[in-house]
């Protein structure tokens, strides 16, 4: 056997007593500060510790590093962070998880901290999406931003534009009042295009 040569294991005794070797120092071993592996970080002077969700762990002696805004992590022991997918956001470093867009709001990009509010002639009736939805004939969308359920145009001024901001009107022979303008439940609704009546 290798180990059991009288010559090796005197080799080995004397190694055991080279300064440079880790040594034991206020109970420690002052040589395994730096060893925790990557997803983990150092918790005491004895122990590692799996990354917090929220957070990056390269390992060695660093600290855990939190998520940037637009990014999150839902799990621990983790070397890198998620980009916020289209249809929410991350305002918050550390998260653990992405907020949904509210309705009245969206965004089309990826790793983004805020979402943006659906302006005059536009209009979003559901959380989470990453576009918003036009108004049809008959239908209008008036606030400057945060436009939830498009308005029915009835009454005295039963029609509108189609993509209006600009309320109902009295009439309009080009544009039938269309029956409904809600979006369906996977979100599908007229998207904003310029109707070529409005081109010219
Ligand atoms: C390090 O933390 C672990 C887990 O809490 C504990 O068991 C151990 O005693 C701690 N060691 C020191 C030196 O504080
Ligand atoms: C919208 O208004 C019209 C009258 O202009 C009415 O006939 C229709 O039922 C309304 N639709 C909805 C979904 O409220």
């Amino acid at each position: 056997m290798f180990f059991a040569s009288p010559f090796v294991s005197a080799a080995l005794m004397m190694l055991g007593s080279v300064t440079a070797l880790p040594q034991p120092e206020n109970g420690a071993l002052m040589g395994r500060q730096s060893d925790c592996p990557s997803g983990s970080y150092r918790y005491n002077s004895t122990s590692c510790a799996g990354c917090p969700a929220g957070y990056t762990c390269n390992g060695g002696s660093d600290t855990p590093q939190s998520c940037d805004t637009g990014m999150y992590q839902p799990n621990m022991g983790s070397t890198s962070c998620i980009q916020t997918q289209p249809g929410f956001f991350t305002n918050q470093r550390g998260s653990v998880t992405p907020s949904p867009c509210p309705a009245g709001s969206y965004q089309p990009y990826v790793q983004q901290a805020f979402c943006y509010g659906a302006p005059k002639g536009r209009f979003q009736q559901q959380s989470g999406r990453s576009f918003l939805c036009a108004t049809c004939c008959g239908w209008a969308a008036t606030l400057d931003n945060n436009n939830v359920n498009p308005v029915n145009c009835t009454g005295s001024k039963p029609n509108a534009w189609p993509n209006s901001g600009d309320g109902c009107i009295s009439s309009q022979t080009s544009c039938v009042h269309a029956a409904t303008c809600a979006q369906a439940a996977d979100g599908t609704c007229r998207k904003f295009s310029f109707p070529s009546l409005l081109a010219t």
